[in-house]
């Protein structure tokens, strides 16, 4: 990446304004922030200066810096930062951002890059005599399926030739380019496969006839044991899940063995002390008599 430094003093206008309606857009756009954090605007303002004057004003960087109460320097180092601002003066009908990234660069684009120096200007970023164009080499711009391709402003021209981009080139200098339609410059829907359809061929109906089962399960060899599953075990160092503990216990000896193992205090499993403390109760006690007779 290319040191980016603002346009010479020289080309600085003096002002900067939004425009009203840009104003009023610019306040609605603060105002979706939320309160303390409304310098996060700052990258929507700076676009929509751009989009207003062509390019990123130093004076556009003030006075966004003053409507978000931030240091000159933290909305310069924004505007400098990101590629996608204009620090200089463009090409007023059409900026060409040719992608020159491997696949568009495999598929022509060093071609185009040609093209544009010899039409526009032998420097990137320069405008041509007339003001009307420019051009810059990009990094890719997501469309590599259709390389090669340019972006103009907002909008992308993909699978180019170098004739073809000559054609809307000159198109857009002629003050025509809103004719040109966006996307594939052949025959083809977006990206869908460049010699016709290979998948989804067939026509669609409301009965589904491509059903394919799945093979059916192989069948148990005679004889052959299976192995318990271990899929319901639980996966737990509980020392309720403890193997070796033998619940419920079923006798007074076995619960008193297990609560040892357990490493607690060795109690009688079959007393527990009294909410009050002190006495235990014999919970077996009366075990075994025959329930009192009802009055
Ligand atoms: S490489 Fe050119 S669009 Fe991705």
């Amino acid at each position: 990446m290319s040191v980016r430094r603002l346009a010479d003093v020289a080309v600085q206008p003096q002002q900067f304004a939004f425009s009203d309606s840009n104003a009023a857009w610019a306040q609605t756009t603060i105002r979706k922030y939320p309160e303390g954090r409304q310098q996060s605007a700052v990258i929507p303002l700076l676009m929509r200066a751009q989009e207003q004057d062509g390019w990123v004003t130093k004076a556009a960087i003030e006075s966004i810096a003053d409507m978000l109460d931030m240091p000159y320097i933290r909305v310069l180092e924004v505007a400098t930062f990101y590629t996608q601002f204009q620090l200089k003066p463009i090409g007023t009908r059409a900026h060409i951002q040719v992608c020159g990234t491997t696949p568009c660069m495999l598929r022509g684009s060093e071609e185009l890059i040609a093209l544009c120096k010899r039409k526009i200007h032998g420097q990137p970023l320069t405008q041509n005599e007339s003001g009307t164009l420019s051009w810059e080499e990009v990094e890719c711009q997501g469309a590599c399926v259709n390389a090669p391709m340019v972006m103009i402003f907002k909008d992308s021209y993909e699978d180019l030739t170098v004739e073809r981009l000559e054609e809307i080139i000159d198109t857009f200098e002629a003050g025509r380019g809103a004719e040109i339609v966006p996307g594939p410059q052949i025959d083809r829907i977006f990206s869908a496969p460049i010699d016709g359809l290979t998948t989804l061929t067939e026509e669609p109906t409301p009965q589904r006839n491509q059903v394919t089962e799945p093979p059916a399960p192989a069948a148990p060899q005679e004889g052959a044991s299976v192995p318990p599953s271990e899929a319901g075990r639980p996966k737990s160092t509980d020392a309720e899940t403890n193997p070796t503990m033998k619940t419920p216990a079923t006798a007074k000896s076995e619960s008193a063995a297990n609560a040892k193992k357990e490493g607690g205090e060795t109690k009688d499993a079959a007393s527990v002390d009294t909410p009050e403390g002190g006495e235990k109760t014999d919970l077996t006690a009366g075990a075994g008599k025959p329930a009192p007779e009802a009055k």
